[in-house]
């Protein structure tokens, strides 16, 4: 964390990396406008930090003006104007030998140089862990930075909540209550992967507020006996069919989490654990099963009220902070006030879905078995 206070500004910028999430948008409009308000000039980094370290591949040079004009309308809309990366990490940035194999380079000298050369006073990065961890070296390097956290995941430490989270969880819900009619008319096992790397929020916020019959989290390893127990103690009760979410990061116990792919320069890829679940309760029951994937579709769509708002309080506070003299410092929700934490404080800390906490202790109390 460091000060700037009394040093004034002219000129910001702001990227957005990692996934993305519902309210980055609305985080770039309140941004903007804040700034432009203090009379200071915005400007986006294109595709996270690969508008700054490889400009010759745009147009504009990777970067573009954020004027009032092109914030204009946008609190609604999904995805980022700016475009993001999940690749490409500049700490660890995969490069080619001559001989054909990978070499991951630190390239956070050219960003902060990049950012000089055009005279950014100050950059507000958003973003999840990842970008966090981006922000902390390029702000020990001494580019003055604020940090606003975003995932759908709902897993960084030392805010409430993070934008995306409300959105994926609507859409969740909404996709359980469809499947429960088709479930029931055809005495299904109907199992829904739902993502949240490896945290199990998504699955049981939306698990629980959708009317699951099992959610299997990555926070209590499952036992698939558990879950057939469930189903079979529904049929008793006359109820042919049973609704699974799983989350992508669940395992069993004893057992290794379900990866799609490993790739220089970026996190693994979770994935597929649905089918596995699936696939079990099929072998060992004898019922029909059927998958549901929602991925994707979880980060997609326009923000609920409450993620838009969250993401204005943010891109507004992110501004507030630099205006105060913040640095290397993280916005966070801590109701009502959003206030700064050292990024050091909040990164490399995942939030973990405490099995003691209400959320679970109600889920068990409905009824619902975690396997
Ligand atoms: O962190 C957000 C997230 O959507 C995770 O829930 C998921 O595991 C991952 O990103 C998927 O990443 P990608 O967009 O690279 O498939």
């Amino acid at each position: 964390m460091a000060t700037y206070k009394n040093i004034p500004i002219k000129k910001i910028a702001i990227s957005t990396g990692g996934g993305d999430a519902p309210g980055l948008n609305a985080v770039i409009r309140a941004a903007a406008l804040s700034a432009h308000t203090r009379g200071w000039d915005v400007y986006g980094v294109l595709d996270g930090f690969h508008g700054i370290l490889s400009p010759e591949e745009y147009p504009n040079g990777g970067f573009i003006p954020l004027t009032r004009e092109r914030v204009s309308g946008i609190t609604h809309l999904g995805g980022t104007i700016l475009g993001t990366s999940n690749r490409n990490n500049p700490l660890k940035y995969p490069m080619l030998r001559p001989d054909g194999t990978i070499e991951e380079v630190d390239r956070s000298d050219e960003i902060v140089r990049g950012f000089r050369l055009h005279h950014i006073d100050a950059l507000i990065t958003v973003g999840g862990d990842g970008s966090l961890a981006i922000a902390s070296v390029l702000a020990q390097k001494g580019l003055r930075l604020i940090s606003v956290p975003k995932t759908i995941d709902n897993d960084l430490d030392k805010t409430e909540v993070t934008f995306g989270f409300d959105t994926a969880v609507g859409f969740a819900t909404e996709a359980l209550d469809r499947l429960h009619s088709t479930a029931a008319s055809h005495g299904r096992v109907m199992v829904v992967e739902v993502m949240g790397r490896y945290a199990g929020w998504i699955a049981l916020h939306s698990g629980v507020a959708g009317s699951a019959d099992v959610i299997l989290i990555p926070e209590h390893p499952y036992d698939i006996h558990k879950v057939i127990e469930k189903i079979k103690e529904r049929e008793m009760r006359g109820n042919k069919f049973t609704i699974v979410v799983v989350a992508e990061g669940a395992s069993p116990k004893g057992g290794a989490l379900t990866v799609v792919e490993h790739e220089a320069g970026r996190a693994e890829r979770l994935g597929g654990i649905g089918e596995k679940v699936a696939a079990e309760i099929h072998a060992i029951s004898g019922k029909e099963t059927r998958v549901v994937v929602l991925g994707h579709l979880l980060r997609g769509g326009s923000p609920t009220s409450f993620d838009r708002l969250t993401a204005l309080r943010f891109g507004a506070a992110a501004i507030r902070g630099l205006e105060e003299g913040y640095g290397g410092v993280m916005v966070a929700l801590d109701p009502p006030h959003v206030k700064y934490v050292p990024i050091e404080e909040a990164m490399g800390k995942m939030k973990m879905v405490p099995m003691d906490s209400d959320i679970v202790l109600t889920a068990r109390d409905l009824g619902i078995s975690f396997g």
